[in-house]
């Protein structure tokens, strides 16, 4: 496989899009320049994240469309039935792939892509003593049915979980790769997660930052310094493209309830 050209897309959020601009993007995914497709969670709540992500590979055909989930994409439902229903959906949809099931992505002799949903880790700002909420403790079954101290808990354990899992497969190709791409939904650096254009506090930046991810990512880049390493995510809605380290690249997606659109074609 030969990919020069890769569309990112995040934060779609199609479920509370009108019909005309679900449509609007389906067109431009049909119509635009590119080879693959990656999108970086949230799409739509779980009772139409399936249409919507079928609708997107569709319009993707014959190119690839590599996917992470968002917390969005499990409102309603819980982590495994919807991770089961991606599945299923991945099974049946040839161009679809779920990246943490599909592992990693060669893109072309020198690129490799990987990715995993992320967690916000609780790790930073005010950390599980934190009073903001996050509507994902009474959106989402697993964190539904625990105590506050359970709930933070979870948050570290699914960030642990995909940390993990982006260390065991970065380890597989840094070798041979030039160039990685990491694609999660939550940013992995304080600095890279603003709201609304200003940089998230200590009571906001539990909910919002990828801590292990980030320390994981700065590690490799310092230890690889002939390599160079893109993280991209979202989450926030705030566009951010920032160097961590010299190879180290950050970038967040912006993004506009109710008009999900491409982020941009990146080269690769
Ligand atoms: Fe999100």
């Amino acid at each position: 496989m030969k990919i020069h050209n890769l569309l990112w897309m995040s934060d779609l959020h199609c479920d509370q899009a009108t019909t005309k601009n679900c449509s609007k993007l389906l067109r431009d995914l049909k119509n635009s320049e590119y080879d693959a497709a990656v999108l970086t969670g949230d799409t739509a709540a779980s009772a139409t994240l399936i249409s919507h992500l079928k609708a997107l590979a569709d319009a993707c055909t014959p190119r690839p469309l590599y996917v992470v989930l968002g917390n969005h994409d499990f409102y309603g439902s819980s982590l495994y039935t919807t991770q089961d229903q991606v599945r299923r959906l991945c099974h049946k949809t040839p161009n679809l792939h779920h990246l943490q099931d599909h592992g990693v992505v060669w893109l072309n002799r020198r690129t490799v892509l990987l990715g995993h949903h992320g967690w916000a880790d609780a790790r930073c700002g005010w950390g599980s003593k934190t009073r903001v909420p996050s509507p994902d403790h009474w959106c989402i079954d697993d964190f539904r049915k625990l105590d506050q101290a359970g709930r933070f808990d979870l948050m570290a354990q699914l960030g642990n979980t995909s940390t993990s899992w982006i260390r065991k497969n970065l380890n597989t190709v840094l070798r041979k790769a030039d160039t990685l791409i990491v694609a999660t939904h939550v940013p992995a650096f304080q600095t890279s997660a603003h709201y609304n254009g200003t940089p998230c506090g200590p009571c906001h930046s539990p909910h919002y930052v990828h801590s292990s991810l980030g320390g994981l990512l700065i590690g490799a880049a310092r230890n690889n310094l002939e390599k160079r390493f893109t993280a991209l995510s979202g989450h926030t809605h705030s566009e951010i493209r920032e160097n961590i380290l010299a190879n180290l690249e950050s970038r967040v997606a912006g993004a506009q309830r109710g008009k999900p659109r491409i982020q941009c074609i990146l080269p690769v």
